[in-house]
C-alpha cells in the first residue's frame, strides 16, 4: 500500500473540490499572466492583493441596470467599509456613484478620491462630532441613530450655518432586539425634533440595518421606510423622499448546486485541528448574482401585488443603496507564496502547507469559518493521479493561524515556491481583520487593469 493510500485511510475522507466562480479577466490574468503575478509577488511581498477596478466598474454598471430594469430610481454609493483600497472609490467617483462611509478617514478617502460631498451618505451609530462636522460642511447625508445624535449633529449644523441633510435609522420591525437605529417612539419623537429644528435640519427621509441577505426582508424593510416616510409628511415634513435600503445585497462565488453539495457533504473531518468544534456559520457562498437579488427585491410585492418598486414610484420615493461586498463581486483576489510544506499524509492523511503571511490578510472571521472556496495552485509541477490533500497555515507562532482549516484536494502536489491564489476576496476578506501581528508590514494591493486586448496588463500600487 503506497504512503498516500495509508494516509487517506487514516485521514477517511476526500477532500471536496470547492471551485470557486472567476471572472473572464481573472482567468485570462490567471492562464496568460503568470510571470507578471509571480514578478508582483516577489516584488511587493507575500501575501498580495491584487484588486481589479474594470470589474468593479462593470459591477456598478450591472446593479445600475438592474434597478432601472425593475423601474427603480437607486443611488448607488458604494460601502467603503468592505475594502481599503482607494482605488474602488475612484472608480465610483468616476461613474458618478457615490460612498458609504461610517469613520471621519473613510470620508476623507471618498472626497480625495473624488466624490462630491452630495454622493457621501455617513452612516454607522452615535458618530463624533468631527464626523459630523465634516458632513455638514461638505453636504453629505448622514443617517441618525437617536435623538442625541440629531440634537449633536442639529448643534453642529447651526455653529456652522448650514443646513445638514438627514436620514432617521429606524429599527425594522422584523429585528426589533437591534442595537441600531429608533424604536416607534424615538423614532416618532426624532420625526417631530426634525420639524422643529427644519432650519439647521434638511430631513430626507429613513434608513434601517437588516442583518443577513435576504432580498425579500429587505423589500420588507424597506416598504416600512416608505410608510415611515409617508406619515412624516402627514406631520408635516413634505419634503421626505428618501430610503436608503442599505448594502446586503447576496453574491455568488460558486455554483448553487455545488454549494448544495458542500452544505450536504460537509463533515468536522473535512477540516483541520478542533475547527469544527466551534460550529460552523457560513455566509451564503451559492447565493443570487448580486444584480438578480437586487430586481428581486424590487420586484418583490409589498402591497398586496403592488411591488416595492412600483410603490415607490407611485409615493414619490428614491431609493439610496449601499452595497460594498455585492460591488466588489469579482473585482481581486490574494496571492500567497508556499514558504514550507510539512507531509503528515501517512499518519494524519493530509500535510499543512505554510504560506508567506497569516490568516489575517483572509478571513471570514465574523462567520465562524475560513473563506471556503479552494486556492487554485500556481506550480511548474505536473498534475497528479490522486489529490494532494493539505490544508493552508500562516507563517505566524499562533496555533489558530490556519488561512484555510479545511482540507484542500490540490491536482498536485505542493511545493515551496508555488502560488496559492485564493479568487474573489475583494469584499471583506483582504483587509476586514488586517494586523501587523510579529511587527510584518500589512500586504500590498496592485491595481490592475486588463484594457481591451488583455494583451499587457498594467498594474500599479494602490493609493490615491
Ligand atoms: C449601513 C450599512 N451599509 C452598507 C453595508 C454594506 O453591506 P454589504 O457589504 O453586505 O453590501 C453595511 C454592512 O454592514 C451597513 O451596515
Amino acid at each position: 500500500m503506497s504512503s498516500q493510500e495509508q494516509g487517506a485511510l487514516v485521514s477517511g475522507v476526500r477532500p471536496f473540490a470547492f471551485t470557486a466562480l472567476q471572472h473572464p479577466i481573472v482567468t485570462t490574468l490567471l492562464d496568460q499572466h503568470r510571470d507578471l503575478l509571480a514578478d508582483l509577488l516577489d516584488g511587493l511581498g507575500s501575501p498580495l492583493h491584487v484588486v481589479l477596478p474594470e470589474i468593479f466598474e462593470e459591477n456598478i454598471t450591472g446593479l445600475r441596470q438592474a434597478f432601472a430594469d425593475a423601474g427603480a430610481e437607486v443611488d448607488i454609493l458604494f460601502a467603503e467599509k468592505a475594502n481599503k483600497a482607494a482605488c474602488y472609490v475612484s472608480s465610483a467617483a468616476a461613474l458618478g456613484a457615490g460612498a458609504d462611509v461610517a469613520s471621519t478617514a473613510e470620508l476623507v478617502k471618498a472626497l480625495a478620491g473624488g466624490v462630491p460631498g452630495h454622493r457621501i451618505g455617513v452612516s454607522g451609530p452615535e458618530k463624533d462630532d468631527t464626523l459630523h462636522a465634516l458632513a455638514v460642511q461638505h453636504n453629505c447625508v448622514v443617517a441618525v441613530d437617536s435623538i442625541s445624535e440629531l440634537r449633536r449633529l442639529a448643534a453642529t449644523a447651526r455653529l456652522a450655518h448650514r443646513r445638514v441633510r438627514v436620514l432617521l435609522r429606524s429599527r425594522v420591525d422584523s429585528q426589533p432586539g437591534s442595537r441600531f437605529g429608533m424604536a416607534d417612539t424615538e423614532r416618532d419623537a426624532a420625526v417631530g425634533l426634525c420639524l422643529e429644528l427644519a432650519e439647521h435640519v434638511r430631513f430626507q427621509g429613513f434608513s434601517f440595518h437588516l442583518n443577513g441577505y435576504s432580498p425579500e426582508e429587505r423589500a420588507t424593510a424597506a416598504n416600512e421606510m416608505i410608510e415611515h416616510c409617508l406619515e412624516a409628511r402627514r406631520r408635516g415634513a413634505r419634503s421626505v423622499d428618501l430610503v436608503d435600503i442599505g448594502g446586503g445585497l447576496p453574491m455568488r462565488y460558486v455554483d448553487p448546486p455545488l454549494w448544495e453539495e458542500f452544505l450536504r457533504q460537509n463533515e468536522p473531518a473535512h477540516y483541520h485541528g478542533t475547527k469544527a468544534s466551534r460550529g460552523f456559520s457560513f455566509y451564503p457562498y451559492g447565493g443570487p448574482p448580486p444584480a438578480q437579488a437586487a430586481r428581486t427585491l424590487m420586484g418583490h410585492p409589498v402591497d398586496g401585488d403592488e411591488s416595492l418598486s412600483a410603490k415607490a414610484a407611485r409615493t414619490g420615493i428614491r431609493f439610496l443603496a449601499e452595497p460594498g461586498r455585492s460591488l466588489l463581486d469579482q473585482a481581486g483576489f490574494t496571492v500567497y507564496r508556499v514558504q514550507q510544506v510539512e507531509d503528515r499524509r501517512d499518519t494524519d492523511g493530509y500535510a499543512i502547507v505554510t504560506v508567506a503571511g497569516t490568516s489575517l490578510s483572509l478571513c471570514e472571521q465574523w462567520f465562524n469559518t475560513d473563506y471556503l472556496p479552494d486556492p487554485v495552485l500556481i506550480s511548474a509541477e505536473p498534475a497528479g493521479d490522486e489529490p494532494f490533500p493539505a490544508c493552508v497555515a500562516g507563517s505566524t507562532c499562533l496555533e489558530n493561524d490556519m488561512v484555510t482549516w479545511r482540507k484542500i484536494g490540490f491536482p498536485r502536489p505542493v511545493r515551496p515556491g508555488d502560488q496559492l491564489v485564493y479568487l474573489n476576496t475583494a469584499g471583506y476578506h483582504m483587509d476586514f481583520l488586517e494586523s501587523r501581528f510579529h511587527d510584518t508590514a500589512l500586504p500590498l494591493k496592485a491595481v490592475v487593469r486588463l484594457g481591451d486586448d488583455g494583451a499587457s496588463p498594467r498594474w500599479r500600487l494602490d493609493g490615491i
